[in-house]
């Protein structure tokens, strides 16, 4: 499942360039039964199926070696991973993931073996293998040296806590749809004024809970009281 992602882009040579390192293990390697059996049916009956706890301790102690790797479970029920959680794991010289599959996980492994649980978002994935790479890629942009500019990290929409200013670039004008004019004034203090507005203002249209929840420079708290204003008087 990892495969193709790993065969390209940012993270391929972050790979190449010796800057992350990721191992994939397959869990039917650590089950005991000859028929590789990692689930079974779960006690007191019901439906599906029920990831076993030996094959996942095995796994994570034989990837431990000793060392005690800070292991997280990829469940819905987990806490939920945002831009804060992804700079925490970057801190981290090696963690554990866990992809949880089938109906659910033996309890056990949440007990006794997982540090957390994390969850990407409430919605239910048929495995974690797709959060385990959605977290791989965010913490990944945190290491340094990943992400071209130090800057672009920093710039980026949820570092700051708002959305970054909109975009562009060639063409000037596509199907009549047109660059606003400031971008061409030449006029840098301007053009960052116009930035910081929009940021502000994107933010403000699509996620306003992150606006409340971010304390304001008071540059920014005067650009947020302008656009209100000028929102209502539209
Ligand atoms: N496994 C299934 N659903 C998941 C989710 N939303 N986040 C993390 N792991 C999951």
């Amino acid at each position: 499942m990892f495969g193709s992602i790993l065969s390209g882009g940012v993270l391929r040579k972050a790979l190449d360039r010796g800057l992350i390192e990721i191992k994939v293990h397959n869990l039917r390697d650590f089950a005991e039964s000859k028929h590789k059996q990692v689930d079974d049916r779960p006690f007191g009956g019901g439906r599906g199926m029920v990831l076993k706890p030996e094959p996942i301790f095995r796994a994570v102690e034989k990837i431990n070696r000793g060392e005690k790797i800070p292991v997280y479970l990829l469940s819905p029920q987990g806490r939920r991973f945002d831009d804060r959680l992804a700079k925490e794991l970057a801190r981290l010289s090696r963690v554990i993931l866990v992809c949880g599959r089938y109906e659910g996980v033996d309890e056990r492994v949440i007990e006794s073996l997982a540090d957390d649980e994390i969850s990407i978002g409430d919605y239910v994935l048929t495995g974690g293998e797709p959060a385990a790479w959605v977290i791989v890629d965010a913490v990944s942009r945190f290491i340094p040296q990943v992400v071209g500019k130090a800057d672009s990290v920093r710039q980026d929409s949820f570092f700051r806590g708002i959305f970054d200013h909109p975009h562009y670039t060639r063409p000037r004008n596509f199907r009549g749809l047109k660059v606003p004019e400031i971008l061409f004034s030449g006029d840098h203090k301007r053009i960052e004024e116009w930035r910081a507005r929009k940021a502000l203002e994107k933010t403000w249209m699509k996620r306003p809970d992150l606006i409340d929840r971010k304390k304001l420079s008071p540059e920014d708290k005067k650009r947020f009281e302008e656009i209100k204003k000028e929102r209502k008087q539209k």
